[in-house]
């Protein structure tokens, strides 16, 4: 029976890489940080989620071994049968602290946050409008959901007023945004959404994947930006990128939509409890993030001058408000090219093109990391501007 099957698949995989569209992964072979090896070679790394640098901070991992030594490598079980311990709690209870809301409910994965929210809280009586660029897991998560879905273009105010209008009839709204879209860097326009949330008896529900760490004056995200506190019922996000890297994501929220939750969200029930090492890490990185803001101040201040810098160079950036900066390139072909001799220069990014951003808008998605220095911003910066004139991006 294979055999059949093994020639559609290297059929489809053949037509993949004719396209141009095969995903290479290129080996790190160092810990994930600001200067990692490839190949042997030592290049500085600008398209990892490490926003606030703690990928490979010793104090997590300080934290991870000392709490392994006392709670154990492995849970062997799913949260309600035998995986809570006193440390899962305590690290919702945090991360509750830090989003200022009621109640956490932890996964493996953000992904499966997104993938278990919609289907225990909605149904065939309810309408969920999505903004058109929410990541892959909010689109899953709405599928496995028997709630009318309505789709507005990215951060577009008047569509998501019309969807609004269209679904005053439905028992149940919400209204589905990412904090910030990752392959532009924007951020929701949050208090108008909370406006029209209002407006039009709505509930808002938030991904802050790519915001929490970074978006807001002390980088607590979009509440904090847009001082929205207390007008979004649901927050997803992750453990995987500024808050150290590692895995793990979570839902926070209303008391009750994380009870019911923690009794019907199948990506909960069904899937093992996180590590023991990576609740200890993690609970280290909100002590961290409650000491000082020095991590934060220090990204911001390097997404400004590596912005402005790159600016000032005459490249196309696009107004990034948060630690991603798309510099345009428009063509599929020349972001590859121009990805690879980055990679020969020491700096290590990758180019985005269709089907990931929509065709003639290919780029390189640059993420800053607070754990750049100066020294790397000014390497990466000279880097773009030596190859851009090499292939005539720049004059
Ligand atoms: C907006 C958004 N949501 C969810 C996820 C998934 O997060 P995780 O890696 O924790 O599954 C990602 C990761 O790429 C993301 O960018």
């Amino acid at each position: 029976m294979y055999g059949k099957m093994k020639d559609h698949l290297s059929k489809t995989i053949a037509e993949i890489k004719e396209a141009g569209l095969y995903k290479e992964e290129r080996l790190i072979e160092s810990a994930q940080q600001a200067a990692i090896t490839v190949k042997g070679k030592e290049v500085l790394n600008f398209c990892a989620n490490n926003y606030l640098g703690l990928s490979n901070h010793p104090r997590l991992i300080a934290a991870a071994q000392k709490i392994m030594e006392h709670r154990g490598y492995g849970m062997s079980s799913v949260r309600f049968i035998c995986g809570t311990q006193d440390i899962h709690k305590e690290l919702e209870a945090a991360i509750s602290d830090y989003f200022r809301t009621e109640d956490t409910i932890l996964y493996a994965a953000c992904f499966d946050a997104n993938g278990g929210v919609f289907e225990p809280l909605f149904s065939e009586e309810d309408a969920i409008i999505s903004d058109s660029l929410n990541h892959a897991s909010i689109i899953d998560g709405v599928r496995l959901c028997k709630a009318k879905r309505y789709r507005y273009a990215n951060a577009d105010m008047a569509e998501l007023e019309k969807c609004l209008q269209e679904v005053q009839a439905q028992r149940f709204r919400i209204i589905v945004t990412d904090g910030v879209f990752s392959m532009d860097g924007n951020v929701a326009p949050m208090d108008k959404i909370c406006d029209f949330a209002e407006k039009y008896d709505a509930l808002v529900m938030v991904d802050e994947s790519h915001s929490a760490g970074v978006v807001g004056p002390t980088g607590h995200g979009v509440s904090e930006q847009y001082n929205t506190y207390g007008r979004v019922d649901i927050y997803t996000g992750t453990l995987g990128k500024a808050f150290g890297g590692a895995l793990g994501g979570f839902t926070t929220g209303r008391k009750e939509i994380i009870d019911l939750l923690r009794q019907r969200s199948r990506p909960y029930l069904f899937s093992n409890s996180l590590a023991p090492g990576i609740i200890g890490a993690s609970l280290e990185v909100f002590k961290m993030l409650k000491e000082s803001n020095v991590l934060h101040d220090k990204l911001v201040e390097n997404v400004n001058y590596f912005r402005d810098k790159m600016t000032a160079a005459g490249f196309d950036i696009k107004p990034t408000q948060s630690a991603i900066c798309a510099v345009m390139l428009y063509d599929a072909k020349l972001s590859q090219v121009y990805a690879a001799r980055m990679q020969e220069e020491g700096i290590y990014v990758t180019g985005f093109y269709y089907p990931v951003v929509p065709k003639e808008q290919a780029r390189i998605r640059v993420q800053i990391s607070a754990g750049h220095e100066k020294a790397h911003l000014d390497k990466c910066i000279a880097a773009f501007i030596k190859v851009g004139k090499e292939l005539g991006v720049l004059k």
